[in-house]
C-alpha cells in the first residue's frame, strides 16, 4: 500500500507520515510539498528511522509521485487563525485546493486509488473533490469528525479517570462549529455513560464545549494540530489499507440519509478498500437528528456561496 501526503511537508502532513511510519501497516509514504527543501528534509528525517520500523519506503517529492498511490492524502493549505472558524477559511483555501486537484488530474490517479482530504473546511473541500476529480464518490473521503471524535474521547477519559480506549462516544455532522456530539450513544466499556460514577449533565457539557474549542486551543498553544491528527489520519489508512470495514465518522457524499442530500459531511460510515462502502442510519435523538440537518444547511449553504 503506497500512500501519498499532499502537504507533507507541514505540521499535519509530517505528523500523519510519522504516525503512518509507527503504524507499521502501509509499505511506502510519498511527501509532496511546494516548499521542497522542507519536505525533502522531513522524508530525511523519516527516513533515518526507516530502519527501526517497519522497513517503508520514504520519498520526497511532486505530484507525479501520486499516480503511483493507493491513497492520496491531502493536507496542504493555510492554518486559520485561533479566533477564525473553519469556514473562514474558505475563500484563502479554495483556490489553493483547485490548484492541487488539477494537479492531480493531471498526473492521473491508479485505479481504485483513494482520496483522502484533510484541509479545511474539510467538508466542503471534500464535496469539491468530489465534483472535480471525476472519481466515483466512493473513493473520496475526508477526515470529517474523526478527530473530534477522538478528542471527545480522550477528554472525557480525562475527566472520568477511565482508559481512553474504553470510552465510546462519536461527534457526526460538520468538522466545525456546528459539530453533533451523540450522546445517545456513549458508553464506558460497554457501559452506559450516564450511569457511571461521576458523571452530570454538566460534566459532558464541559467536556463538550472543550472539544468544540480543542482545535482553536491547540492553535494558540503550539501553532495547530499535528500528533492527534496525524493518528486520526492513520486510524482511516489503516481501514482502507487492512479492509476492515470499521465505522468511522468520516465526510463522504451524502444524498438521502437523515434527510440530507448533496453535501460531503460524517455519518457513520463502513471504510474499507473501495473506500467507502456503505453509511448507517440508525435513530438518533430529535435533537440529535436536527444537529445533523442543521450541519448540512451550513455546509450547504457554503458550497452555494463559495464554489
Ligand atoms: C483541527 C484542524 C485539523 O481541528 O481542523 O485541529
Amino acid at each position: 500500500m503506497q500512500v501519498s501526503i499532499i502537504g507533507g511537508g507541514g505540521l499535519v502532513g509530517s505528523c500523519a507520515a510519522f504516525a503512518l511510519q509507527c503504524g507499521k501497516i502501509v509499505r511506502g509514504i510519498d511527501l509532496i510539498d511546494v516548499n521542497a527543501e522542507l519536505v525533502g528534509g522531513q522524508a530525511l528525517d523519516l527516513l533515518h528511522g526507516s530502519c527501526l520500523t517497519a522497513d517503508q519506503q520514504i520519498r520526497s517529492g511532486d505530484t507525479s509521485l501520486v499516480k503511483q498511490s493507493d491513497i492520496i492524502v491531502i493536507t496542504a493549505g493555510l492554518r486559520r487563525k485561533p479566533d477564525e472558524s473553519r469556514l473562514d477559511l474558505i475563500n484563502r483555501n479554495v483556490q489553493l485546493f483547485r490548484g492541487i486537484l488539477a494537479d492531480i488530474k493531471k498526473v492521473g490517479t491508479k485505479p481504485g486509488a483513494i482520496v483522502f482530504v484533510v484541509s479545511n473546511p474539510v467538508d466542503v473541500l471534500t464535496y469539491l473533490a468530489i465534483k472535480e476529480l471525476g472519481l466515483p464518490p466512493a473513493q473520496v473521503i475526508g477526515l470529517g469528525t474523526v478527530l473530534d471524535t477522538s478528542r471527545l474521547r480522550s477528554l472525557m477519559a480525562e475527566k472520568l479517570q477511565v482508559p481512553p480506549s474504553q470510552v465510546s462516544t462519536l461527534i457526526l455532522g460538520e468538522h466545525g462549529d456546528s459539530m453533533v456530539p451523540i450522546w445517545s450513544a456513549a458508553q464506558i466499556a460497554g457501559l452506559p455513560l450516564e450511569k457511571w460514577p461521576g458523571y452530570s449533565t454538566t460534566l459532558i457539557q464541559e467536556v463538550e464545549k472543550r472539544t468544540r474549542g480543542s482545535g482553536a486551543e491547540v492553535i494558540k498553544k503550539k501553532g495547530g494540530a499535528g500528533f492527534a491528527v496525524g493518528l486520526s489520519i492513520t486510524d482511516v489508512i489503516n481501514s482502507i489499507a487492512l479492509d476492515q470495514r470499521r465505522i468511522l465518522p468520516v465526510s463522504s457524499l451524502v444524498n438521502g440519509l437523515y434527510g440530507i442530500r448533496d453535501v460531503a459531511i460524517s455519518v457513520p460510515t463502513v471504510v474499507g478498500r473501495a473506500g467507502v462502502l456503505s453509511q448507517i442510519e440508525i435513530d438518533l435523538w430529535p435533537k440529535e437528528k436536527t444537529g445533523l440537518t442543521n450541519s448540512a444547511r451550513v455546509l450547504r449553504e457554503t458550497i452555494e456561496k463559495v464554489l
